[in-house]
């Protein structure tokens, strides 16, 4: 079925065109290419999986509680509203709900799909534009894998958010070739991430924590050359340029952390747009879900050079400044193992069924 018609209201028109302002450039120079680069280039042709192939999409899921994650997580629980809903409606919420944030999700994939092939066009130097080329696969079949659980299992999309695009416009618009690193791969994959991480963690439904468990594996790598490029520049720039790149951050950041939270699902439930941001103000698990929403980001620019006096305050009125303490590379490392470790889970079982088939049949046959 076409996205158009599963959209729970168009969007306003079938492309969005930004026109860029950066260089394409290139690079004679074949031969000289960062080791930590390559490695991770390399790394990224070693570790290419099909979703086709490795998510068992015969797996079912009921569109009424598609992620099993609690009630607590959708801001109308515990009001008033939410004490006269009948649970069929409680169900359509859910439904909503993981339809809102998947294709955010799968909004988001698109964007980063766009930025990879951005960083492919301008960065400088040809071990950059190579990692950037397996990345660029890697988002593509991000965005086919989450398209493909909307339309098949949950049958309900929504339009781009708001923010989500005008930050997305920011970072593809700005000339600075540094710019599409550190909107898309420092912010809006730091939140996506976080995100993915809370829900993978949290949901019982095997399908949903296959999609989040194999995505989160890849994003292990983008966040590595995110850093790794970025702490290579800014150690180059200005402190007036470093300034300005933290002032991205910090709006980014506060857009992303206040924009960014659904109120367009319970305003499709027929409640106004100022009762519906309230509620979503006053929910305690929102509060904590949005303060663990920059577990990946603080670290991150923190790590890369950019930890002025003025973000370091955006953080503390945050309240997310000890996350910078947080270790990057363990996260990382255990987003890795989380993937493998379910594989060989699942691996073993078919294995076990596999051999209980055999068993069987080598039965049958004897009597
Ligand atoms: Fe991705
Ligand atoms: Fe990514």
């Amino acid at each position: 079925m076409s996205t158009h018609e599963l959209y729970t209201r168009a969007p306003s028109a079938t492309n969005w065109q930004v026109p860029s302002a950066g260089s394409a450039r290139f690079s004679w120079e074949y031969d000289d290419g960062r080791d930590r680069l390559l490695a991770l280039y390399q790394k990224g042709k070693d570790k290419q999986w099909d979703g086709a192939k490795r998510i068992d999409w015969d797996l079912e899921v009921d569109p009424l509680d598609p992620l099993g994650t609690p009630d607590e997580a959708m801001s109308l629980y515990g009001t008033p509203h939410w004490a006269k809903m009948t649970e069929r409606d409680r169900g359509e919420l859910r439904k909503h709900y993981a339809s809102w944030q998947f294709s955010q999700f799968l909004h988001g994939e698109q964007g980063a799909m766009v930025c990879a092939a951005r960083i492919v066009e301008s960065a400088p130097d040809l071990d950059a534009k190579f990692y950037s080329a397996t990345q660029t696969m890697d988002e593509a079949r991000h965005a086919e894998i989450y398209g493909r659980f909307l339309h098949e299992k949950i049958g309900l999309l929504y339009p781009i958010n708001d923010n989500l695009q005008a930050l997305l416009g920011d970072t593809l618009r700005d000339s600075r070739w540094d710019m599409p690193y550190l909107g898309m791969q420092v912010l809006i994959e730091g939140l996506a991430l976080a995100a993915f991480g809370m829900i993978r963690d949290t949901t019982d439904k095997p399908l949903p924590q296959q999609i989040l468990a194999y995505v989160m594996q890849d994003e292990a790598r983008h966040v590595a050359f995110g850093r790794m490029a970025l702490r290579d520049y800014y150690r180059q720039l200005s402190d007036a340029e470093l300034r300005e790149r933290e002032e991205f951050v910090i709006e980014g950041c506060y857009l992303m952390r206040d924009r960014l939270r659904g109120v367009e699902v319970l305003e499709d439930f027929g409640i106004p747009k100022k009762q519906a941001e309230e509620y979503t103000e006053q929910s305690e698990f929102l509060a904590l879900f949005r303060q663990l929403l920059f577990s990946r980001i603080v670290p991150c620019v923190k790590d890369i050079g950019l930890w002025g006096k003025r973000l370091q305050q955006a953080y503390v009125d945050l309240g997310v400044f000890e996350l910078g303490d947080s270790n990057l590379d363990l996260l990382m490392a255990q987003d890795e193992e989380i993937a493998e470790k379910l594989d060989a889970e699942r691996f073993a079982a078919e294995e076990r069924d596999r051999v209980a088939e055999v068993d069987a049949a080598i039965r049958s046959g004897e009597a």
